[in-house]
């Protein structure tokens, strides 16, 4: 059986999980940084932690440019999203506040929350429509004066749908509020400007739409959210303030103790320049003119059910699906070993998306498409589910 994406016969459709290939400069940033530099950043001051520390900001100029933060210095990195959502989570809501978060969430902001909940931060999960999508009116109508944050997932890593930040964001200025945006699937796939969609926190991961490496992500914070009440998830060293033993209160040393993963940052300011490079407005156009002919393929296709919003603009190109009376484990089990065509099944950690959608417990099959994939992917694929849903 052929492991390797090269080989003709394999088709990934997983890069929700995580994206693959990666660009051929990831690789090769992270060679040249082990090869080449490999020292400490912020630490040693030799010539060689001076040029990690470059690349360092380099990465975080990156990824400032891509979302348009405030300042590059409030970019804090991380080991992915799941850290930075539990950093912006735990650093922020405290017992006797209240949180509203919508029932299309990952478990990386669920499960924080229900820790939250059981220490005193009440929550309020709001449903969404059957295709995913959250009424901001009635995130406005759910406020109490103890609110102080609203969560939601931007882009659902299950069917796609994509959240409208900017309402959100308003009715958060409105009420004095924070908004906290899980870019996990969005970040590089959906053009994103937390200025203008008045994001005040914003979480990502690089190893899935930036196509960087696993191992890393950041929370990036908007100027509406003071440092001085962010509690840090660890305290440590930091290269900064050495002679004291408090933890600096400055951005982005307060949220990076520890040697960060450098190896893993050079790769993910690869990644990032060249999503920019090609610009993340054209990437989407690219995987759009795949997802529509698959989505119009599949709801043609008797015995499938497709969930979550139509082609357009309020999707990525993660699609869900189940076929008629077949288990979507078998589904996935035969899709690989069939026809090579690599997908995801079952609750994708997020029970709650599936719940909305009406596919919990037994979850669906997920074809996470990405820039790597091709027009041919898409016929193998539709060719495929018509054998399965048909050849019973
Ligand atoms: C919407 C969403 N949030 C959070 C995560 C967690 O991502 P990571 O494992 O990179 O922390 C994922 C990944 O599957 C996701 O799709």
């Amino acid at each position: 059986m052929s492991t390797e994406r090269n080989d003709p016969e394999l088709v990934y459709l997983d890069n929700a999980a995580t994206s693959w290939p990666k660009p051929p400069c990831v690789a090769e940033a992270m060679r040249r940084f082990l090869d080449k530099t490999g020292a400490n950043p912020g630490r040693s001051g030799h010539r060689l932690s001076i040029a990690a520390s470059r690349m360092v900001y380099s990465a975080r100029e990156a990824i400032a440019e891509l979302f348009n933060a405030p300042d590059p210095l409030r970019v804090a990195f991380g080991l992915n999203v799941t850290d930075s959502l539990n950093q912006a989570l735990h650093g922020l809501l405290h017992p006797g506040q209240h949180v509203i978060t919508s029932g299309m969430e990952h478990n990386s902001v669920m499960r924080p929350l229900r820790v939250l909940e059981a220490r005193g931060v009440a929550m309020t999960v709001l449903p969404c429509a059957a295709d995913g999508s959250l009424d901001p009116a009635d995130v406005e109508a759910a406020i109490r004066p103890e609110t102080r944050m609203i969560v939601v997932n931007h882009a659902s890593n299950v069917c796609g749908t994509i959240q409208p930040l900017k309402p959100l964001g308003e009715i958060a200025r409105r009420h004095n509020l924070l908004l906290l945006a899980d870019t996990a699937q969005s970040a590089g796939a959906v053009p994103i400007d937390m200025q203008a969609d008045l994001i005040d926190l914003l979480a990502f991961t690089g190893h899935k739409s930036l196509y960087g490496p696993t191992g890393t992500g950041g929370l990036v914070l908007g100027e509406r959210v003071d440092e001085a009440e962010l509690i840090p998830l660890r305290q440590g060293g930091t290269g900064s303030h050495s002679e004291h033993d408090e933890h600096p209160p400055f951005l982005p040393d307060l949220l990076e103790s520890g040697t960060p993963n450098t190896v893993g940052l050079a790769g993910l300011g690869a990644s990032v320049r060249w999503v920019l490079q090609k610009g993340v407005a054209a990437i989407r156009d690219e995987e759009q003119a795949l997802v529509s002919p698959l989505l119009a393929g599949l709801q043609e296709t008797p015995g499938v059910k497709v969930y979550g919003p139509g082609a357009g603009k309020g999707r990525t190109a993660t699609i869900s699906l189940n076929i008629e009376d077949m288990a979507t484990s078998e589904a996935g089990l035969r899709l690989d070993e069939e026809f090579g065509i690599l997908c995801r099944v079952g609750l994708h950690c997020a029970p709650a998306a599936h719940r909305t959608l009406g596919t919990f417990p037994a979850g669906a099959l997920r074809f996470g498409l990405g820039i790597f994939n091709t027009p041919q992917d898409v016929t193998r694929v539709l060719a495929a589910v018509r054998i399965l849903a048909g050849g019973r």
